[in-house]
């Protein structure tokens, strides 16, 4: 018989994710309680017969469970669901208990329950958990952000929980509000992009070289025992040795083209619009998750533009290091554009981000952990302020070396017509930032010339007009 106020964490949703999570803070020496409102949910927590785990279908005994103050967590998903339950949640808690939503909600509901909260007297942490079903299970990566006096009693439980990179836990406290949500929206956005470039690649060996299943997983095992070494990479190696019984093929090519998305990535870009801080590779990432949807228009369209071309000439034997240049430059740009907006996301809203810190737990337990988060760490190291990590020099150094290989691969794929949208988007990017002076001088003539919105002229303070039709025509 459990007594009451003995149980360190509690947890509401025991979906995968709640459920494996808890059992790796019971693993960790601690008390844990579970609640859903699916009583099957329950029972199979409870059916996994653990001493320090116990599940219940009754809010009030739940958390007359708990510890004071108590520590409930929600891994329930974002949107009005997470309100709900806070409802249900406060007619059961005490003044000063701590509520974290472990959730993937947008940072801007946070924002609003994180100030609702704090004025009704509870604690609110809006923690970002990345690492999926496995990482819950051994050690995610997690970025809370929000009550930073409720997160200093919650850190012992959780860095004991996280995953471990060199000793170090990979959590850390992001900052003010919705920190938390916006650095795990970023860390989405990046992922989608560094996806959308790995199947890129994919489309290149196979379609463009003809390489097999087996020589494509040899390709990714290879890169993955380098300098690009990263768990995204990890798991598509093994997508390709993939196999049902009695199949030869490896089962991703009879998996549908059109790809899911839950939002995040979306959001991500829409946030970093709304902060005029361009994220191009992460914007067509998303776009063509989308596309991928107009499954029955891209048929319609193969049959009216088929593209003959769709075969590489014989190819130097080093093209597959060529190809990984490409990868690599592609994959800096896409962290370096995920950085910039949490740069640009800090002086807007004050959040007191350390981006040393945010490289440093997303080198272990979170889905875009790679080798390249420790160069990113250390960039930050050396100059806390770095606005954009282009402009390390370490990463200068790396990115010139790899620029003739993306030049290579995006100009052959595009004379092949094969798409790389996020590999050919990356290098436009790098090249428009390294513009001391871009075409868009003749944007601003455009503005004034249809809508009178004047321009300024360099090295002239002011701002100019000019009534161009009648001043300028050329017969
Ligand atoms: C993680 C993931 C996770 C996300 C899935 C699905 O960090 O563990 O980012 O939070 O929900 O990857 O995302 P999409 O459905 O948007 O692809």
């Amino acid at each position: 018989m459990k007594l009451d106020n003995e149980n360190a964490f509690g947890m509401i949703g025991l979906g995968t994710m709640g459920s494996n999570l808890l059992q790796n803070i019971a693993d960790k020496g601690y008390h844990c309680a579970g609640y859903d409102n699916s009583t099957d949910k329950v029972e199979s927590l409870n059916n996994l017969k653990r001493d320090t785990i116990q599940g219940f279908s009754d809010l009030k005994a739940f958390a007359r469970s708990l510890k004071s103050p108590r520590i409930v967590m929600m891994l329930v998903p974002a949107g009005k669901i997470v309100d709900d339950v806070i409802d249900e949640l406060l007619q059961v808690l005490d003044l000063g208990d701590i509520i974290i939503d472990g959730g993937n909600s947008h940072f801007t509901d946070t924002e609003r329950r994180n100030l609702a909260l704090k004025d009704k007297g509870y604690h609110f942490i809006g923690m970002g958990v990345s690492g999926g079903e496995e990482g819950a299970r051994k050690g995610p990566s997690m970025m809370p952000g929000g009550d930073k006096k409720a997160y200093e009693i919650v850190a012992p439980i959780l860095s004991k929980v996280a995953a471990h990179v060199n000793g170090d836990a990979t959590v850390s406290y992001m900052g003010e509000r919705s920190a938390g949500h916006f650095v795990k929206m970023v860390h989405n956005g990046i992922e989608y992009a560094l996806m959308q470039l790995i199947s890129e690649t994919y489309e290149i060996l196979k379609n463009g070289l003809k390489y097999s299943d087996v020589e494509i997983h040899d390709v990714f095992k290879k890169w993955n025992e380098g300098r690009l070494q990263s768990y995204l990479l990890d798991i598509t190696r093994d997508i390709f040795a993939y196999k049902l019984e009695g199949k030869t093929d490896a089962l991703v090519n009879d998996i549908s083209d059109q790809a899911k998305a839950k939002g995040t990535g979306k959001w991500t870009s829409q946030a970093a619009m709304d902060l005029n801080c361009p994220i191009p590779t992460i914007d067509i990432s998303v776009s063509m998750r989308d596309l991928s949807h107009y499954k029955e228009l891209r048929v319609k369209a193969s049959k009216m533009y088929p593209n003959n071309n769709l075969q590489y000439d014989a190819k130097a034997e080093d093209y597959i290091d060529v190809l990984e240049q490409a990868f690599y430059f592609s994959m800096v740009s896409a962290y370096a554009q995920g950085m910039h907006l949490l740069f640009k996301a800090n002086e807007e809203f004050k959040y007191d981000l350390n981006l040393d810190l945010i490289a440093k737990i997303w080198r272990g337990g979170c889905i875009i952990r790679s080798a390249f988060l420790e160069d990113i760490f250390t960039a930050y190291q050396k100059e806390a302020k770095l606005e954009h990590l282009f402009l390390d020099d370490s990463i200068h150094n790396n990115l010139t070396k790899n620029i003739a290989g993306i030049r290579t691969i995006v100009s052959d794929a595009v004379l092949q017509g094969i798409a790389i949208p996020a590999f050919s988007t990356s290098l436009s990017y790098f090249d428009n930032f390294r513009c001391a002076s871009m075409p868009t001088n003749l944007i601003q003539a455009q503005r004034d010339y249809f809508g009178a919105h004047t321009y300024e002229l360099i090295g002239k303070q002011g701002v100019f007009h000019t009534i161009w039709e009648i001043e300028n025509k050329v017969e």
